[in-house]
């Protein structure tokens, strides 16, 4: 089967058009698809009509799939599948503007995601896009200054504060003390090596990242916000806006995203994501 690459929007994203994932892949399909990710941090592919079953196999050829810890929000019978949705079909999402922050996926684990594959069902519109950050542009137009501070530093990253304060505005459960032992600190470089392109990316996010370490809390917090800042600036974003059928895989190691809001009680948004299970981040080393 021939593929199309075009770029689209940003030279960090590529629309790919000739494939039709409810067909199984031959491998050089799967090959040219896998190239095109590695060259672009975002593949945007339209009009997808697949099951959950064709959504994990595709997902599959990138890599063995992560399961989130919070069990909720997973389909039953396919616990690979993360249902996000302000109508909890399948799911228990709460109502509410979910992943309306900057942050990467599931950046709290030690070994966090190396994409995820997220399929829109039904969409709102007006609202209810997602932005996404490149992170090397980000990174590479820092100054020398930044560059120097940063290179060789650790952030520590945690889930625990993100779900305990959408939880005390009432728009998460209670964790499970199950689910508190498993949200423990980790540390990521601030800025790594790409393993596959060899190129440096900013690793830190809204939603995950807590400190830098080796610097005064008031010091981390004031560069973390000076940081996230610089990245979201509109020379780095790429804003998709969905369509029913659309397929949006993102590399999560180099890029940060974010859902804009929408009406939620006027319109639904339900979505299916598969999580690609990553390695732990190599160190840029110190100037
Ligand atoms: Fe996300």
């Amino acid at each position: 089967m021939a593929i199309s690459v075009t770029e689209i929007g940003a030279t960090y994203v590529a629309e790919i058009e000739g494939v039709d994932l409810s067909a199984p892949l031959d491998g050089e399909t799967v090959a040219a698809i896998r190239q095109a990710w590695w060259d672009h941090s975002i593949l945007v592919l339209r009009g997808q009509s697949i099951n959950q079953e064709q959504h994990i196999a595709f997902s599959r050829h990138f890599g063995e799939l992560q399961v989130h810890s919070v069990k909720d929000w997973l389909l039953p019978d396919h616990p690979e599948i993360l249902v996000l949705s302000n109508r909890g079909r399948g799911g228990v999402k709460p109502l509410d503007n979910g992943g309306a922050y900057w942050h990467s996926d599931m950046t709290y684990e030690a070994k966090p995601p190396m994409g995820s594959i997220l399929h829109g069902l039904t969409v709102p519109p007006e609202g209810g896009d997602t932005l996404y950050a490149d992170m090397y542009a980000a990174y590479e137009a820092l100054d020398d200054e930044t560059k120097e501070l940063i290179d060789g530093r650790i952030a520590v990253h945690n889930y625990r504060h993100r779900y305990m304060k959408m939880a005390k505005g009432g728009k998460r459960p209670q964790p499970s003390a199950e689910q508190l032992a498993q949200w423990q600190d980790t540390e990521h470089p601030v800025a790594f090596i790409h393993p596959e392109s060899g190129r440096k990316a900013l690793y830190i996010n809204e939603g995950f990242t807590v400190a830098i370490k080796g610097l005064e809390p008031d010091e981390s917090e004031a560069l973390l916000a000076r940081l996230y800042a610089h990245c979201v600036q509109p020379q780095f974003i790429y804003a998709h806006k969905w369509r029913p059928g659309d397929i949006v895989m993102w590399d999560n190691r180099c890029t940060m995203h974010c859902a804009t809001r929408y009406d939620v009680a006027k319109y639904e948004r339900t979505m299916h994501r598969t999580t690609i299970k990553g390695a732990a981040l190599c160190h840029v080393a110190a100037a």
